[in-house]
C-alpha cells in the first residue's frame, strides 16, 4: 500500500483509500456501503460514495449490462474512485463488478484498494428478491442477469468478505471497519 498524507480531523485521521465493494445483485452492497458511508461521515471524513444503481442514471446513462457496457461502467467508477483517494479522500465504489480482470486492473491503479466480496447464495437471493429482478431473470424475462444468465467472477484474494445470508449487516459493517482500522487506513476513537 501506498504511503500518503493523512487527513486530520477532530477525533482521528484517515488516509485517502477505497473500499471497493463486489458481489451479486441484491447480496447487501448498497446497504453495507451506506452504513459506512454514514459511520465515516459521523466521524467526520470526507467520504464519497458511487453506487452503481446511482452511477447509471448520471455518469454512466445509456449503459446497458453487456460485458463492454458493464465493463466500461466500471473502468469510470474506478476512475473517479482514484481521482478521490490520491487527494485523501474515502471513495466507496459499489457495484455487481462481475469481471474479475477488471477489479484488478483497478486494484493495480487505485491508491490503497480494499476489496469487500459481499457473498450470499444465489437461492437465497432468489428469495429476497428485493426488486423483483431474480424472478424475471429465471423466468427468462431479463437476459444476461448476473449470476443467473451472465458470470460472475468472485474475488480470489478480497481483504474483507461478508457472508450476508448468515452476518447482520452490523456485523458485516463492523468486519469492515476493523479491516480499515487494521490496515491503519483509518484512525478514529
Ligand atoms: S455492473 O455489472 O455494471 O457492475 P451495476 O452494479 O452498475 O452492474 O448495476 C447492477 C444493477 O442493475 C442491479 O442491482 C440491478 O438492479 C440492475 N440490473 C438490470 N439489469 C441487470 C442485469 N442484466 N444484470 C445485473 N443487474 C442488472
Amino acid at each position: 500500500m501506498q504511503e500518503q498524507f493523512l487527513d486530520q480531523h477532530r477525533n482521528g485521521f484517515h488516509r485517502g483509500f477505497t473500499i471497493w465493494f463486489t458481489g451479486l445483485s441484491g447480496a447487501g452492497k448498497s446497504t453495507l456501503s451506506e452504513m459506512l458511508l454514514k459511520r465515516l461521515k459521523n466521524a467526520g471524513a470526507r467520504v464519497e460514495l458511487l453506487d452503481g444503481d446511482v452511477v447509471r442514471t448520471n455518469l454512466s446513462k445509456g449503459l446497458g449490462f453487456s460485458k463492454e457496457d458493464r465493463d466500461i461502467n466500471i473502468r469510470r467508477i474506478g476512475f473517479v474512485c482514484d481521482l478521490l483517494s490520491r487527494n485523501g479522500v474515502i471513495a466507496i465504489g459499489a457495484a455487481i463488478s462481475p469481471y474479475r480482470e477488471i477489479r484488478d486492473e483497478i486494484r493495480a491503479k487505485v491508491t490503497n484498494f480494499v476489496e469487500v466480496y459481499v457473498e450470499c447464495p444465489i437461492p437465497v437471493l432468489a428469495e429476497r428478491d428485493v426488486k423483483g429482478l431474480y424472478k424475471k431473470a429465471l423466468a427468462g424475462e431479463i437476459k444476461q442477469f448476473t449470476g443467473v444468465s451472465d458470470p460472475y467472477e468472485p474475488p480470489v484474494n478480497p481483504e474483507v468478505i461478508c457472508h450476508t445470508d448468515r452476518e447482520t449487516a452490523e456485523e458485516s459493517a463492523e468486519k469492515i471497519w476493523a479491516k480499515l482500522k487494521e490496515l491503519r487506513l483509518i484512525e478514529f476513537d
